[in-house]
């Protein structure tokens, strides 16, 4: 999903650029003799890199910024010149995004609410009619100025800067995102069916990590932490289970 996310941001990005929707009224590519649009990217892990392919590929001048040295030189090999890659400093976005056209939201802290990486009294500083898209909304979002909205009413201005913040991106492409989800779950649901659960975690190890509550017990740590419930190892439930199937 987050790999969908990060392509559709770019395709959203662009669509609300469009002058009819209150963007600066720019393509991201430009073309001879008239410049390119600036594409910031906060967070450079699945959405990020899949927002970059798409924005390099549409010939927009981007930077990618993450706290993550590795992931910078990631994307430094992978995309060379087309990108610039800055460590993720307050300084560092001040700068950017004051130049930038299109800003893309996708830094995650997992288990925890997304940072707050632009706040409302930067906005003042960015370009009329940029675009910023935030897809951390899901987790409370990077940007002070961000609300949640849906595919049916995606957008807000806020001091003449657009905001998309639709928690579920992939829902509005729907056809593409159930074939993916299928194509990575389907297996699972197989082994599921095929030998129950509690057989199916043996032969499927992947499966373990997806029960959030077995047996009205909670057994995701992040679900008990987050809502101050006990958590229980599932395997210790399933090895408890499987015993007493057997006796
Ligand atoms: N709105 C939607 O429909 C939708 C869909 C998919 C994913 N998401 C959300 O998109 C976000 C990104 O998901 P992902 O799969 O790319 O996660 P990921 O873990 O692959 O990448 C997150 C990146 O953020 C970086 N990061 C953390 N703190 C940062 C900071 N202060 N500055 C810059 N970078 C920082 C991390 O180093 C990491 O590289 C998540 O919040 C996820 O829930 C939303």
């Amino acid at each position: 999903m987050s790999e969908i996310a990060g392509r559709l941001s770019i395709q959203e990005g662009a669509k609300y650029l469009e002058r009819t929707f209150g963007g600066r009224g720019m393509l991201l590519g430009g073309v001879p003799g008239v410049k390119r649009s600036s594409v910031v990217i906060i967070g450079g892990g699945v959405v990020g890199l899949n927002a970059c392919k798409i924005a390099v590929g549409m010939g927009a001048n981007v930077t990618v910024l993450d706290v993550n040295n590795e992931r910078l030189a990631y994307f430094d090999d992978i995309f060379g010149c087309a990108v610039t890659t800055l460590y993720s400093t307050r300084a560092n976005i001040q700068d950017v995004i004051r130049q930038a056209e299109l800003i893309i939201g996708a830094v995650l802290l997992p288990g925890k609410a997304a940072p707050k990486l632009i706040y409302k009294e930067d906005i003042n500083m960015m370009k009329k009619g940029a675009v910023m898209v935030d897809v951390a909304v899901d987790q409370g979002g990077c940007f002070e100025t961000t609300r949640a909205t849906t595919h049916q009413d995606p957008i807000f201005i806020i001091e003449d800067i657009i905001h998309y913040c639709v928690a579920n991106m992939p829902g509005v492409v729907s056809r593409t995102s159930t074939i993916a989800l299928t194509n990575t779950t389907l297996s699972y649901g197989l082994a599921i069916a095929s030998n129950g659960l509690e057989k199916a975690v043996s032969t499927t190890p992947g499966l373990i990590a997806g029960i959030n509550c077995y047996g009205g017990n909670c057994t995701c740590r992040g679900v008990s932490e987050a809502f101050d419930l006990t958590y229980t190892d599932p395997m210790d439930l399933i090895a408890k289970n499987n015993l007493q199937g057997r006796e």
